[in-house]
């Protein structure tokens, strides 16, 4: 199949209400339309929602929504998960209203995360208002959300064969040696990455989700808030040399970090796969108290790969 951007993600969380206000007033997310059981959903740009945070016991990823052209590479994506034997549910009239989509698939990775493929989202043209004044965008549409990095006890090759040939990626770049060694970063579109897999042995979950802005005083800006209100910084400003991206990274209520930086490249048809010789160029000093909470020891009664 051929994935156009990461569209949209849910997530479950017991905090999902201070996303009220954390969204909107550290990076400018716009507070969307509030489903009946309380979800909140988080704008970047004109589409209905990028974010979801339901109501939830526990903190965890629930669904990565990922983009199609249309219904005719929907209908091809279902068939190529049926043949290879990912046993795709469709969503429900009911699903596709409260996604604001045309169509949608489920199925599930190898480790057990749940992705969806989906087409025609709603769109509604100029009505993005940021959740505080900007000085940029968020960088969006077309390109959709940003990246999303999951954890997973090991990268197998069953996992890079379901990314490369089942989601239909390439890859960008291999993580040197360091906090992230051997992570594998994959790209959809001409942003230089929308998923990332990295190995925390007997580990599993959510790691970080990267949301862009156009312009660096944004980023700027909210470098200096989450200073000021004494948030919890995981990664300082700095850049990573596998990307022209300056960002910074931080806790949210929902124990998964979010990256939020400016500046990076696009890639085009020119593009080759480069090592980094590190990790950072400058930077990035890691000052968390570890893995997010959302990244969790694998339970005794799951498979060694995750699957139940
Ligand atoms: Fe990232």
């Amino acid at each position: 199949m051929q994935i156009r951007a990461l569209g949209y993600l849910g997530f479950e969380s017991p905090r999902y209400e201070e996303w009220l206000t954390f969204g909107p007033e550290i990076f400018g997310l716009q507070i969307g339309d509030r489903d009946p059981d309380g979800t909140i959903q988080l704008r970047v740009d004109d589409r209905h929602r990028r974010l979801s945070i339901h109501p939830g016991e526990e903190d965890r990823l629930a669904y990565i929504g990922w983009e199609l052209a249309g219904r005719a590479a929907f209908s091809e994506a279902v068939a190529e998960l049926s043949h290879k034997g990912y046993a795709p549910h469709l969503g429900t009239a009911e699903e596709c209203r409260q996604r604001e989509v045309l169509g949608l698939a489920r199925f599930q990775d190898p480790y057990g995360f749940t992705h969806e493929v989906y087409y025609g989202p709603t769109s509604t043209v100029g009505s993005f208002l940021p959740g505080k004044p900007m000085a940029g965008s968020f960088v969006g549409g077309v390109g959709g959300v940003g990246h999303v990095v999951l954890a997973v006890p090991e990268i197998t090759p069953e996992l890079e064969k379901f990314v490369t040939d089942v989601l239909g990626m390439e890859l960008f770049v291999t993580a040197p040696d360091g906090r992230f060694s051997g992570g594998q970063f994959y790209r959809c579109n001409p942003r230089t990455h929308c998923l990332a897999l990295i190995a925390v042995p007997g580990h599993k979950g959510v790691h970080h989700l990267e949301i862009e802005s156009t312009h660096m005083d944004d980023v700027g800006r909210a470098w200096d808030l989450v200073q000021e209100r004494e948030l919890p910084i995981t990664v300082t400003l700095g850049r990573h040399m596998s990307d022209t991206l300056i960002s910074f990274y931080m806790r949210t209520p929902t124990g998964f970090d979010i990256e939020f930086g400016a500046g990076s490249q696009l890639l085009d048809d020119t593009f080759v796969q480069t090592t980094p010789s590190a990790l950072e160029t400058w930077g990035h000093k890691f000052v968390g108290d570890g893995w997010p909470p959302t990244v969790r020891p694998l339970t005794p009664e799951q498979h060694p790969t995750g699957k139940e």
